[in-house]
């Protein structure tokens, strides 16, 4: 931390003592030989006696007989009064000399004071240069005062980032030690803890990019979701979210995070590796009774036109707790009934067991306080995750494209309805590298070519590196067209 007391200057200056009633008229005579008046005050009361004042001489008066002082300004002091001069002392600090002089001091010259700092909530997050390592509590002070109190925590990333939950190490330069803090992005807030959990700004606009590629009613699956920028503004937009992460403290702030923005009903959380949840989720639930009951009954009919009527009558969808049951006909009905509240359902990945066999619940409108437009009973639409996804998204650009096999015959072409997910995978590219070299690292990772893929460049990383985002819809090849739902090939893959 910054000491402050290691810029105190001891100044030995001189004081004249005068009879208070004469100051304004002393001020006059002495002028340019008192303190910096901008700085300090330079008349200041007398200890010795309260009728007295000292008028304290600036450092170019250094003699105590004056004699730095033009005759002609002492003969007018003279007739004012008797002059006494005195020894003053003086002590300035830190917040005399100001945050800039004291910067420019320290720093050697021709180097640059770092301005610029990536803000989370109270956060100033540095990425302090070796060079200027020595001089990191001064530089850390400086940006705190000059931005206090939207800047409570100067906190410095120390090394680079090894660990896979892709949280860098922080030291706290300056400000109050507490890296818990709120983000808001569009509308959404964020809790989390800058020390635990992996959070970027400056994706915020990806985020919302990749989000407006979303309909309300789709399913999501997020296999690195860290505390929610993809999941939670999805599930705002009516979107059903599962939403997963390795590391348990981001999990612990999605979940919070899913509360904040009251979209706990439509954000599933789990505590996986990405390879195990989506395998689990995609792939076939146990129970026969869960496979063969996606066939539209007329229970399920009837429940659809009673569900319409009730929304037609009010506006909105009741709950019903017995559709959450997964396994019978009116949990597979879409649109006719609205599933239970999240904390009901037994999805979180903190139970062992399969995923698949809970995921047959259905996408509610009914929001707790959102201002999402109701969407109607018809609108609604399960989300038996091994039967439909509409979108996967996989960020964790370093290493995405390696998880992309897990895809490989993992869908049964039997069950699915409908189109095959979205993959929305990123990844790095360098200088040496090509679209070209990424689709074909992706297409040899799902063992099929994939058509029509689409590049986005998300943000430049370091000069000869960018990161995009390769989105393509699942290669039919990859499909399972295995009509024996035992094998789950995916599974147990390293
Ligand atoms: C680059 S961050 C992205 C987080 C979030 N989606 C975002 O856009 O800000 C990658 C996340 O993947 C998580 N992660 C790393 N390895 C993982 C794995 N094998 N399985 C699941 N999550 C993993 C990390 O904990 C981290 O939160």
């Amino acid at each position: 931390m910054f000491d402050e007391s290691q810029f105190d200057v001891h100044l030995k200056l001189w004081a004249l003592r005068i009879p208070r009633e004469l100051c304004k008229v002393a001020t006059r005579t002495l002028n340019g030989y008192l303190l910096d008046k901008a700085r300090i005050k330079p008349i200041t009361e007398d200890p010795t006696c309260e009728r007295n004042r000292l008028m304290i001489l600036s450092e170019k008066v250094q003699h105590s007989d004056l004699s730095d002082i033009p005759e002609q300004v002492l003969d007018e002091m003279k007739k004012l009064c008797e002059i006494e001069v005195v020894p003053y002392s003086l002590t300035l600090g830190y917040s005399y000399w100001g945050a800039d002089h004291l910067l420019k001091q320290i720093l050697p010259p021709g180097v640059e004071v770092p301005t610029s700092f990536e803000t989370i909530g109270h956060i100033a997050h540095l990425n302090i240069h070796d060079e200027l390592l020595p001089y990191k509590d001064v530089i850390a002070k400086v940006i705190y005062d000059k931005n206090y109190p939207r800047i409570q925590t100067v906190a410095n990333k120390v090394g680079t980032i090894t660990n896979e939950f892709r949280v860098p190490k922080f030291e706290v330069l300056a400000g109050k030690s507490d890296m818990v803090t709120e983000v808001k992005q569009y509308g959404a807030t964020f809790k989390l803890d800058y020390s635990l959990v992996y959070w970027n700004s400056r994706l915020e606009h990806e985020h919302i990019r990749l989000i407006s590629n979303f309909q309300p009613g789709e399913t999501i699956c997020d296999m690195f979701s860290g505390i929610g920028p993809f999941a939670i503004p999805a599930a705002q937009k009516g979107c059903m979210v599962y939403a997963n992460d390795l590391n348990p403290d981001s999990v612990k702030y999605l979940k919070i995070n899913a509360q904040l923005n009251k979209v706990d009903d439509l954000v599933h959380t789990f505590n996986l590796d990405a390879r195990k949840f989506i395998s689990q989720m995609m792939s076939l639930p146990a129970s026969k009774s869960s496979l063969e009951s996606d066939v539209l009954t007329k229970e399920c009919e009837i429940n659809r036109e009673l569900s319409k009527q009730e929304a037609e009558s009010d506006g909105t969808p009741v709950p019903d707790d017995n559709a959450s049951n997964g396994d019978g006909p009116k949990g597979l009905c879409a649109g006719a009934v609205v599933a239970a509240p999240a904390a009901k359902r037994p999805l979180d990945s903190s139970k062992e067991g399969s995923i698949a066999e809970d995921c047959s619940v259905l996408v509610s409108s009914k929001r707790k306080g959102n201002n999402n437009k109701r969407i109607r009973a018809t609108e609604l639409s399960y989300s038996k995750t091994w039967k439909h996804v509409d979108h996967v998204v996989m960020n964790l650009p370093a290493s995405a494209l390696t998880f992309l096999d897990v895809f490989r015959g993992l869908i049964h072409r039997k069950y699915w309805k409908g189109l095959s997910p979205l993959i929305h995978c990123y990844c790095f590219m360098k200088a040496s590298e090509t679209k070209e070299s990424i689709l074909a690292v992706a297409e040899c990772a799902l063992d099929a070519s994939i058509s029509e893929p689409i590049f986005h460049r998300v943000r430049d990383v370091a000069p000869n590196k960018a990161m995009y985002c390769l989105s393509f819809r699942l290669p039919e090849a990859c499909f399972n067209e295995d009509s024996d739902n035992s094998s789950h090939p995916a599974e147990g893959k390293p």
